[in-house]
């Protein structure tokens, strides 16, 4: 049996792959374009793995996608290739439109094709809970009823791919499966993001910049417990549900600087004995920029028993320990070379 994964080159996708490998013998494909966010460094220590394969290609490309599930007989795909990151949404919104929205419906239909050939089959769809738009301060956590809101380009795009993905569970009885996550952080992730970006910032000595009044509000989730959930969801998960998945660790974006500050002030000292926390500034905010997000995952604890394995002061220490023993990984990433290896292969 096989699983095929989309954008596994990416953060989550990564981490994915590696907790699958690592609690699973069924072999993964994973199927990665390898835009700017994707890093097959990410991956290198399982990349000969004799059940982990690599594709390198575009979710829109239906014919490639038609192939790989029949000749491998591919039992379910989890969905997390995308452009991910809100900022770069707002400067270009185009790339979302044409991968989250277009790209989605591609594989959607190369996927229904593949489950009326009489194929046993699920398709886990990776969504985000910035389509429930922004809350207010005194508003309930999102469950999974809550109303669609979207309002980034990014959040936009994935609620349409999301509309698309239960509409076609509805419409032709294919079995999809929504999630609903919160802010991840953890191993490989993009420093452009604002955790990886922060711990990179404060030990290179740059400004750790915090958008507007940095009292903004994100529910974060170690990504081991993201990937976790997923393969709760897709082993058991019932077809045509969304699931929520979240932490309960609401935190705003000042405290975490604050705290991943104050770790670096112990792991690494700064010669003058000052504290990193010098660098925090506050900048222009992002526009549409969302107040808070929270999520609520009853729904994941009652129906399939996941909880969250760590809290959000031992993922931080897991994560900052991890960008400090792995300068090179950041390094090849702002330097560029983590490219290198994609230039040398395929052009
Ligand atoms: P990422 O940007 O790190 O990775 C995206 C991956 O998709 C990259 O490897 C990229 O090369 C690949 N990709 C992009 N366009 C592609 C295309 N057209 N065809 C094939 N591959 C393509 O993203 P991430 O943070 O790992 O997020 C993964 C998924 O999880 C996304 O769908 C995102 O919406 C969702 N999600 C992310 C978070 C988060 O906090 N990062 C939270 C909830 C949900
Ligand atoms: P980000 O990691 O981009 O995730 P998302 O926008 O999908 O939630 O941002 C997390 C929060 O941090 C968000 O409120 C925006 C804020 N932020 C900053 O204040 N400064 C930064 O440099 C970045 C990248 C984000």
């Amino acid at each position: 049996m096989t699983i095929l994964v989309t954008g596994g080159a990416g953060f989550i996708g990564s981490n994915f792959i590696h907790d699958w490998l690592a609690s699973t013998d069924e072999t993964v494909i994973n199927l990665d374009k390898l835009t700017y966010a994707g890093n097959l460094g990410n991956l290198r220590d399982i990349e000969h793995e004799p059940n982990y394969m690599f594709v390198r290609g575009d979710i829109a490309e239906v014919d490639r996608i038609r192939a790989l599930l029949t000749n491998f007989k591919v039992r379910a795909l989890v969905h997390f290739a995308a452009e991910s990151h809100v900022d770069r949404s707002i400067s270009g919104p185009m790339g979302f439109v044409e991968t989250n929205i277009l790209g989605t419906a591609h594989l959607l239909q190369a996927a229904l094709e593949h489950w009326h050939r009489g194929n046993a089959f699920r398709f886990l769809h990776v969504s985000t809970d910035e389509v429930f738009g922004s809350l207010e301060p005194e508003d309930a956590p999102f469950v999974e009823s809550s109303p669609y809101r979207p309002n980034s380009p990014y959040a936009a795009s994935k609620a349409a791919s999301d509309h698309l993905v239960r509409a076609y569970g509805e419409t032709y009885g294919l079995p999809v499966l929504i999630t609903h996550c919160s802010n991840n952080y953890g191993p490989y992730h993009f420093p452009e993001k604002l955790i990886p970006l922060l711990i990179h910032n404060a030990t290179s000595g740059k400004q750790l910049p915090l958008y507007g009044d940095g009292m903004q509000v994100r529910d974060w989730l170690y990504v081991g417990d993201h990937c976790r959930a997923l393969r709760m969801v897709l082993a058991d998960g019932r077809p045509g549900q969304t699931y929520n998945i979240g932490g309960n660790a609401e935190r705003q974006n000042i405290e975490v600087a604050r705290t991943i500050c104050a770790m670096l002030d112990d792991y690494l000292p700064l010669l003058d004995g000052g504290s990193y926390s010098s660098q925090i500034m506050l900048v222009r905010d992002r526009p549409g920029h969302d107040r808070r997000y929270a999520i609520d995952n009853t729904k994941l604890r009652s129906e399939l028993g996941w909880s969250p394995l760590l809290s959000f002061d031992e993922g931080i220490t897991k994560t900052v320990e991890w960008y400090l023993e792995n300068p090179t990984w950041t390094a090849a990433v702002t330097g560029g070379s983590y490219r290198d290896w994609v230039a040398e292969q395929y052009t």
